[in-house]
């Protein structure tokens, strides 16, 4: 319960940090429901489970600084960078994520776009869930899918959603 608390109230700050855009809210809304789901039916542990939810919520905190710095370019390359100082700054403040928990979901946001050695189920399943919601978002050519779920998807849990979501593309 005082993890659902923790988290509801992360999910707060980041919705406002982010205002007013309404998109990118919601974006990150449906990635950290992914990424629960996903993560509860994988049978994490209650603290992988809050590292994976409360990455999930700030995966993509560092846009917004990146399109100031950057004349509105936000990379993945520029996120990973600008992210984790956000993200840690950001849990930092609620006073009740261990400095353990703060520099794994740092360490994510700031790989959150790197795909060659996922190390660890949430890393993983952060980023499937973000392909979710990226393929839902994105106009994406009909041959990525297959190559998403092949080269990318690992968990029974991911795969499934995936094939139910996208089973036309397949
Ligand atoms: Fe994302």
């Amino acid at each position: 319960m005082e993890q659902t608390i923790l988290l509801a109230t992360l999910l707060d700050h980041t919705i406002a940090y982010d205002s007013p855009d309404a998109r990118r809210i919601a974006h990150l809304v449906k990635v950290h429901g992914y990424a629960r789901a996903i993560g509860v039916l994988e049978g994490l542990d209650a603290n992988t489970l809050l590292i994976l939810e409360a990455s999930a919520i700030v995966h993509d905190i560092g846009i917004k600084v990146c399109e100031e710095k950057y004349e509105g370019k936000s990379s993945g390359k520029l996120q990973e960078l600008e992210g984790p100082p956000i993200a840690r700054e950001l849990l930092a403040k609620l006073h009740k994520f261990s400095p353990a928990v703060i520099d794994r979901v740092a360490f994510l946001v700031g790989h959150h776009h790197t795909y060659t050695d996922i190390q660890g189920l949430d890393y993983q399943i952060l980023i499937e869930s973000d392909f979710l919601v990226n393929l839902q978002e994105k106009p994406t050519p009909k041959e990525t899918f297959r190559k998403v779920y092949e080269e990318i998807f690992c968990t029974e849990s991911g795969k499934r959603f995936f094939r139910n979501m996208f089973a036309n593309e397949l």
